[in-house]
């Protein structure tokens, strides 16, 4: 029998999707249409056109506006969570108690770097599988890197580089890269600052303006991450730095396409064919959710695991941690809160919103 799939927070399809509305949960929907196995049966939001406009858009007979009710009535055996980061924690925990099967959850994971750990935790409890949408994994030029990688065509990895807007919300997915690159190994401990003067909220979160960090990890790779004025120095999406060569992802430089590569000693770079595959594709998240189902149907593992992500998340929160603290800081970090909030909260960073910048 197919599998039930239910959604908590639709968002409205927009022409053009923006930092306060992407509504992700349509491209989850894509994901799941492609599959024989599962069923589409029960969509929820706060916004009833909303729902209704969704439900209508998949098929779906059964629409909420609270998804306890959702839970209790429908009893899915997979979850799709398409709401903005700060609301993840409790509804994950709610479904997980819920004896939901599989939760896939849009990254990043928890407002909170304890949150994210809560999560995990009930999940792990509760027998459920939990899964974060990073889906570059399942892109071409990411997956051709990681082989390259493998094969030795740069030697021995030595650093991974990632630029970027921020490292929370856009940064999720580069820190996921990184886990991806470096055999899931955890990062030991981080030195980082931040730069946040402008007010930058994405999906109702702080992001900082610009973030200089430096994450070794436990095989002695290092990280480097540069974001917001400051990703010019790795300028590109991702960089491998090997001991015989380097790889970009995502290079700024003209003409470098999705994926180059050039060995120790060579002045000209080898551009690689990726089948027309770039940063971004819908195809990607269809891949992600499709070997995440498969993973929940076989007792298998995705690589969209929640014990993978939770390594990168720390990474994350171990960057706004070192600037809190002035100090480097050993992974997994003391804090349980989210460190960039809090210096907002206590005013030891003053964002402030542009227009009132550029009035003063
Ligand atoms: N994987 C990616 O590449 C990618 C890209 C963009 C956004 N995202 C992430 O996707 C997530 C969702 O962002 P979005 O822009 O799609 O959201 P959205 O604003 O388009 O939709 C969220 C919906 O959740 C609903 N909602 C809020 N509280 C609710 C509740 N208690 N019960 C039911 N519904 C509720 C809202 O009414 C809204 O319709 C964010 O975490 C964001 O970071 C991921």
């Amino acid at each position: 029998m197919a599998k039930t799939v239910a959604f908590i927070g639709t968002g409205r399809k927009a022409e053009k999707a923006s930092l306060s509305g992407y509504a992700m949960a349509y491209t989850h929907a894509q994901g799941y249409e492609a599959l024989d196995d599962v069923e589409m049966v029960a969509a929820c939001d706060l916004v009833q056109e909303n729902v209704d406009a969704f439900a209508e858009r998949w098929g779906i007979g059964q629409t909420f506006e609270d998804y306890h009710e959702m839970l209790a009535q429908v009893q899915p055996d997979i979850v799709s969570i398409c709401t903005w980061p700060h609301l993840h924690e409790q509804m994950t925990i709610d479904c997980a108690r819920a004896g939901v099967g599989l939760i896939y959850c849009e990254k990043p994971m928890a407002d909170t770097i304890g949150g994210a750990r809560r999560m995990l935790q009930a999940c792990d409890e509760a027998g459920t599988m939990l899964c974060f949408n990073h889906q570059r994994r399942y892109g071409a030029p990411f997956r051709m890197a990681k082989e390259m990688l493998d094969a030795g065509r740069i030697g021995k990895l030595q650093r991974i580089e990632w630029g970027g807007s921020n490292i929370y919300d856009y940064g999720s997915h580069n820190f996921d890269m990184a886990q991806y690159f470096n055999d899931e190994t955890p990062p030991e401990w981080i030195m980082a600052q931040v730069d946040y003067h402008t007010e930058s909220y994405w999906f109702g979160a702080h992001n900082e303006n610009a973030c200089l960090g430096l994450i070794a990890y436990e095989n002695g790779v290092f990280g480097l991450v540069a974001t917001g004025d400051m990703q010019g120095v790795v300028a590109c999406h991702n960089k491998l730095v090997g001991s015989d060569g380097v790889i970009e992802l995502g290079s700024a430089a003209e003409g470098a396409g999705a994926l180059r590569v050039r060995s120790a000693g060579e002045s000209e770079w080898e551009r690689i064919d990726t089948d027309g595959e770039g940063m971004h594709a819908q195809e990607y998240i269809n891949r992600a959710i499709a070997d995440s189902v498969n993973a929940f149907l076989t007792g298998g593992r995705s690589m969209m695991d929640a014990h993978n992500a939770i390594h990168g998340t720390e990474a994350i929160f171990g960057c706004w941690e070192s600037a809190r603290l002035r100090a480097r800081v050993d992974v997994p970090i003391e804090a349980e809160d989210n460190a960039l909030n809090a210096m907002v909260e206590d005013a030891q960073l003053d964002p402030r919103p542009e227009a009132a910048k550029e009035t003063s």
